[in-house]
C-alpha cells in the first residue's frame, strides 16, 4: 500500500515536470527491473532537474560571466625579488612542516569518462611512464608513498571516482595491494551523477530500465568528499588541506611544500596553480580577477577580444591559464557543505548521447543528440575567502593524456616525462646525451622512490651511471 502511494507520488511528479517518459516501459518490465527504475527515479530531484532543464539544457548560452574582470595576480614560478625569495623560503619550510604534522592529503578525481582517449577501463589505470610502463595510478601512489617517507607520516590517498569506474579502481587498488600505501590510507568513493537530455528537455534512457547519466563533473568533489566521510577521514587524522589534481597528469608535483605553504600562509581557502597559456586561444580556462574574487572563465566564454588582448610589453593580459591542481581547505569544504544547498554552477555540454527510442531500440547516435550537465571545481573559486594562484612551469609540472593521438596524446606526455628527468639530472650535473635538436638521445625514468624532484638527485649523484646516447635508464 505504502509502495502503491509512493509510485502515485513519483508518477504524479514526472507527469507535473514533463518527464513521464522515464517509465514508458515501465509495464513490460519485470518486477527486479521494475524496481531498479523506480529507485533510479525516485532518487532524481525533479524540481532542480525542471529549472535545469529550461536554464541550461533548453538554454543555449547557459553561463554569464561578469561584466568587470580583470587579470588576476599571482605568485611567479620562481622569485623575482630578495624579498620574495626569503618569502617563498619561508613558505616552503612552512609547507614542510605542514606535511610532517600530517597536516596534508592528496586528492585525484579520477571519476572522468575518458573518451577523448578512448581507453577501456578507468583512465588512471593507464601505463604511462616510459620504460616502466607504470600506471598513472601507480606513479601518484608511488609519489605519495615516497613524499610519506620523505615527511615521515602517512598521507591519505583519497580517490573520487564515478559510480561506473568505482568498481573497477578498488579492484585496481586491492590487487596491487594499495602500491604499499596500506589500505587504512586510501579512501576511494564515488561522486554523484545527472540524467542526460534531449534537447527537448526530456530525460533520455541508455536501456528500458536505465536513466542515461553521467558523472557530474569534478565540481562534484566537493559534495562528494563530504557526503562519501572522505571529509570526516581528514578531521579523524587531522588532515586540514587538500593537494587536488586529475588523473590525468604525471608529472604534476602533488606534495609542493611551496604552493601548500603560500596557500596557507596566506590564509586562503582554495588556491590554484597556473601556466602562462601557450597561446591568446589555448583551451584552458583563464584567471580572471571577478569582482574581487578569483574565478576561472573557460576559454569558450572568454570572448575573443579578451582572449586576444595584449600588455604594451607583448604579453596577454589574461595570460594564466587554469590546470585543475589545487590545494583545498578541508574547512572549506565543510562550510559549504554543511549549509546543505551549496550548488556550482552548470555547465552545458553538446554530446552524443546513445539511448532507447519510443519503439524501445537502442540509438547510436552520428552526431549530437542531446546534453549532458557537469559542473566544475575552480567555479568554487570565487567562494573562498581568499584565494592565491601560483604559476608553474609546463615542462615541469603538465602534460595531461586526453587525447588518443596528437596534442596531449600519450606520446607527448611520455615524451614530456623523458625531458623532465633529462632536466633534473643536468641540474645535478648529470650529464645527459641530446640530439643535435637538442631532445634528450636517451629514455629516461625516475620513479618517485628515487627523486621527488632535482633537489633529491644530487644526493644519490653515485647511484647514476653514465648516460650513453641510445640507451634507456629507469632510476629507482
Ligand atoms: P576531463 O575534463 O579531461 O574529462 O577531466 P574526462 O571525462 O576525463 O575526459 P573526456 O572529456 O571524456 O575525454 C578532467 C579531470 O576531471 C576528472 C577526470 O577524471 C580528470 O581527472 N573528472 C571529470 C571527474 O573526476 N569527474 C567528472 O565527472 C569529470
Amino acid at each position: 500500500m505504502a509502495q502503491d502511494i509512493h509510485r502515485e507520488k513519483i508518477l504524479q511528479k514526472l507527469h507535473n515536470t514533463g518527464q513521464e517518459q522515464v517509465l514508458r516501459f515501465l509495464g513490460e518490465l519485470p518486477q527486479d527491473q521494475k524496481n531498479t527504475l523506480l529507485l533510479q527515479v525516485s532518487g532524481l530531484n525533479l524540481d532542480k532537474i525542471q529549472v535545469c532543464v529550461e536554464n541550461y539544457v533548453k538554454n543555449e548560452v547557459s553561463v554569464t560571466i561578469s561584466e568587470h574582470f580583470e587579470p588576476a595576480p599571482s605568485y611567479p614560478a620562481s622569485p623575482g625579488t630578495p624579498q620574495m625569495t626569503q618569502k617563498y623560503a619561508r613558505a616552503r619550510q612552512f609547507g614542510e612542516r605542514l606535511l610532517r604534522e600530517g597536516r596534508v592529503g592528496g586528492f585525484v578525481v579520477a571519476g572522468g569518462q575518458g573518451t577523448r582517449l578512448g581507453y577501456d577501463g578507468p583512465k588512471g589505470n593507464y601505463p604511462i611512464s616510459p620504460i616502466r610502463n607504470k600506471t598513472l595510478f601507480a606513479i601518484f601512489a608511488e609519489t605519495l608513498l615516497a613524499a610519506s617517507q620523505k615527511y615521515g607520516t602517512a598521507i591519505p590517498f583519497y580517490i573520487m571516482t564515478s559510480p561506473l569506474n568505482y568498481g573497477a579502481t578498488v579492484e585496481i587498488f586491492a590487487s596491487a595491494d594499495y602500491y604499499g600505501l596500506g589500505r587504512d590510507n586510501v579512501f576511494i568513493f564515488q561522486q554523484g551523477t545527472l540524467p542526460n537530455f534531449g534537447f527537448d528537455g526530456k530525460i533520455l534512457l541508455s536501456a528500458k530500465d536505465q536513466i542515461a547519466s553521467s558523472p557530474d563533473g569534478h565540481g562534484g568533489s566537493l559534495k562528494a568528499l563530504y557526503a562519501a566521510g572522505a571529509v570526516a577521514d581528514m578531521k579523524r587524522r587531522g588532515v586540514e588541506y587538500l593537494s587536488y589534481w586529475q588523473v590525468d597528469n604525471p608529472l604534476v608535483k602533488l606534495m609542493d611544500p611551496l604552493f601548500i605553504g603560500l596557500h596557507a600562509m596566506d590564509e586562503a581557502e582554495m588556491s590554484s596553480k597556473a601556466l602562462l597559456k601557450a597561446g591568446p586561444l589555448e583551451k584552458v580556462g583563464n584567471f580572471c580577477l571577478a569582482n574581487g574574487k578569483v574565478t576561472v572563465i573557460e576559454y569558450s566564454d572568454l570572448p575573443d577580444e579578451q582572449a586576444l588582448r595584449k600588455n604594451p610589453d607583448g604579453s596577454l593580459v589574461f595570460e594564466l591559464g587554469s590546470i585543475g591542481i589545487h590545494i583545498i581547505n578541508r574547512s572549506f569544504i565543510e562550510k559549504l557543505s554543511a549549509g546543505g544547498d551549496f550548488a556550482l554552477p552548470f555547465h552545458r555540454a553538446v554530446k552524443k548521447i546513445p539511448y532507447i527510442d519510443e519503439t524501445g531500440t537502442l540509438v547510436q547516435p552520428d552526431k549530437p543528440n542531446g546534453v549532458k550537465l557537469e559542473t566544475f571545481v575552480f567555479d568554487a573559486l570565487p567562494m573562498a575567502g581568499r584565494s592565491v594562484i601560483l604559476q608553474t612551469l609546463r615542462e615541469e609540472e603538465f602534460a595531461p593524456v586526453k587525447n588518443a593521438a596528437g596534442t596531449d596524446s600519450p606520446d607527448v606526455t611520455r615524451r614530456m616525462m623523458v625531458e623532465r628527468a633529462a632536466a633534473w639530472l643536468e641540474a645535478a650535473g648529470v650529464k645527459v646525451p641530446r640530439t643535435p635538436d637538442g631532445a634528450p638521445d636517451c629514455v629516461l625514468e625516475i620513479a618517485p622512490g628515487f627523486a621527488l624532484g632535482p633537489e633529491d638527485i644530487k644526493t644519490k649523484r653515485d647511484r647514476i651511471p653514465p648516460i650513453a646516447p641510445g640507451c634507456q635508464i629507469c632510476l629507482e
